[in-house]
């Protein structure tokens, strides 16, 4: 190698120089996008949602058959965590209009629009389980996609949302996201948040895989970060009310079949408490800590599905959650790191996969199920993967090359959050490339919403990821920022006005007792239990995902 020191174990040498060697002829190479018949041979082939033996029909509830992967029917297929009769509902702690469940981007944005829609912040609470904030939403790096551009419209951002979703997205939530995109990032902007700008002071947009115009906003590389910022501004700012370290465990219901609030653990002090309230809005994320098929993953600590559960047994239908995403580009080296995001925004800005002897094996900007998918076949189909020392395969996202093609500085003004995390490992992401492999990133299915945000269950309304529909079978980067204070605005709005003519009857939790009896009628013997809460990792193996590839 050249004149630097490698961050990379000695052996990996070889590869790297070969990946140095063929950089230059690879700048402003185009390689072919997949047919229609290549992605749906490769996704057959390689992608973990195909593999039909890791995922099994649910057994009971109003959705009853469909497939999942076992790791989602498990935490379905589960007794609650309390009984029924250990609750006492008639000790109310927090009596208000508007409950909200999760304060990530959707949940903060409910939050604000209640507030618009006239409910008082003292009428207002926001549940979280970690502190204000702690979310996927607050951990998005490379944008938010949003068609305010002169030669872009939301009727193409639809058409590459459809596409991008196999065609299978709730035609009318689509077109809901698309309309409003534009309306958020002028609402964004007016609360003050900054996105990158061009020097005549236009929108800096970039690409992302399926998106046929630049449509990506960003804020450097820590885009959910800095809305997260303006929105906890917000909320505080108007003092709404919230509580930390609570978790909504089940929804309370009432004698008119409504939800009317929900029974949350103080995990300070051990204790069950409950909030009795007039709309209750689920905004939890989603289930990425539960590793399917044993995946890495980029999700917050907190994303183990709850809400999915909670939402289930109160009789909500689910919809798509056959469908999970697996981010083309987690990191499979440094060790510390393994799993977490790469943004795709690098390979829009030019970064290339490319494999252990420097070859581009794929258009680095397919669809993400499709880009994934190629990944895995060079490391376990082609086995031209790079093995780290704990026994992974990775290809080489080719890092350096964003600096050639756009001007020294890009790597350090773009990316100035992967430049310092790789950093710290002794890798300059400036001169050598980063190692990676698909990682858990996005429950794409979820609780049916309808384009106010209600759910099934009269009272409940839902928000962001642990919804499905938008996104279809697969969802494009940027997407699910949008999707979040789409609907989060929709959902507070809607469930503000249901608020002020709602009256709540007498509180129950029969709906326990009857998930239970499906339970035995559907012929489910287990002692497990759910919703978890936080994830375990004792006693866990890691990189067990790769094994199965095998
Ligand atoms: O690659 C990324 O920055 C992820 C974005 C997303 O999931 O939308």
């Amino acid at each position: 190698m050249s004149d630097y020191e490698s961050g990379y174990p000695d052996y990996m040498r070889e590869s790297l120089e070969k990946v140095a060697a063929t950089r230059a002829s690879r700048v402003g190479k185009s390689f072919k996008a997949m047919t229609a018949e290549e992605k749906d041979k490769i996704l057959r082939d390689f992608h973990p949602d195909w593999k039909m033996d890791q995922k099994r029909g649910l057994k009971v509830g109003p959705s009853k058959g469909q497939l999942m992967p076992h790791e989602v029917v498990d935490i379905l297929e589960a007794h609650s965590i309390i009984k029924p009769e250990d609750i006492d509902l008639s000790s109310i702690d927090y009596d208000i209009d508007v409950l909200i469940i999760g304060a990530g981007g959707a949940g903060l944005s409910a939050a604000i629009l209640a507030h618009d829609s006239g409910i008082g912040p003292d009428k207002i609470l926001i549940v979280q389980k970690l502190r204000l904030g702690d979310a996927n939403s607050k951990m998005s790096q490379g944008g938010i996609q949003a068609a305010d551009a002169p030669n872009d419209s939301p009727t193409i951002h639809y058409l590459d949302i459809i596409g991008g979703g196999h065609y299978e997205n709730k035609p009318e939530l689509v077109e809901a996201m698309v309309n409003d995109g534009p309306d958020v990032i002028k609402w964004h902007e007016e609360l003050g948040v900054l996105y990158d700008k061009l020097e005549d002071g236009t929108m800096q947009l970039a690409p992302g895989g399926g998106t046929s115009r630049l449509r990506m906003h960003s804020c450097k590389d820590y885009t959910g970060m800095e809305i997260t910022r303006i929105l906890m501004d917000e909320v505080l700012n108007r003092q709404i009310g919230y509580v930390e370290f609570t978790s909504a465990v089940e929804f309370v219901m009432d004698d008119k079949g409504q939800v009317a609030g929900a029974v949350l653990f103080d995990m300070d002090s051990d204790e069950y408490k409950i909030a009795r309230a007039k709309s209750t809005i689920l905004a939890t994320g989603g289930f990425g800590r539960l590793h399917i098929q044993s995946f890495e993953t980029t999700n917050h600590y907190g994303a183990t599905g709850d809400g999915i559960i909670m939402a289930y047994r109160a009789g909500a239908n689910l919809i798509h959650l056959d469908s999970t995403q697996f981010h083309p580009t987690g990191s499979a080296y440094p060790e510390q790191i393994v799993g977490q995001l790469c943004t795709e925004k690098l390979r829009g800005r030019g970064a290339q996969p490319v494999n252990v002897d420097g070859e581009l094996f794929v258009y680095p900007l397919e669809t993400r199920d499709v880009e994934a998918s190629a990944l895995i076949r060079e490391c376990f189909g082609r086995e031209n993967g790079v093995t780290t020392p704990s026994g992974m395969k990775g290809v080489w996202l080719d890092t350096p090359l964003i600096d050639i093609i756009n001007g020294e500085g890009t790597i350090e003004r773009e990316f100035a959050a992967m430049f310092r995390n790789y950093n710290k490992f002794g890798i300059d992401i400036r001169k050598e490339p980063m190692l990676v492999f698909p990682t858990l990133h996005y429950q794409n299915g979820g609780v049916e919403i309808n384009v106010r945000c209600e759910t099934s269950v009269p009272g409940l309304f839902a928000a962001g990821e642990v919804c499905g529909g938008v996104h279809g079978k697969n969802r494009l980067m940027g997407n699910s920022q949008l999707d979040l204070y789409v609907f989060g605005r929709r959902a507070g709005k809607a469930g503000a006005e249901r608020a002020k003519t709602t009256k709540i009857g007498k509180l129950n939790l029969d709906h326990l007792k009857r998930y239970e009896k499906g339970l035995k009628e559907g012929g489910v013997e287990t002692t497990r239990k759910s919703p978890m809460l936080l994830p375990e990792y004792r006693g866990e193996k890691t990189l067990e995902h790769q094994l199965k590839l095998l």
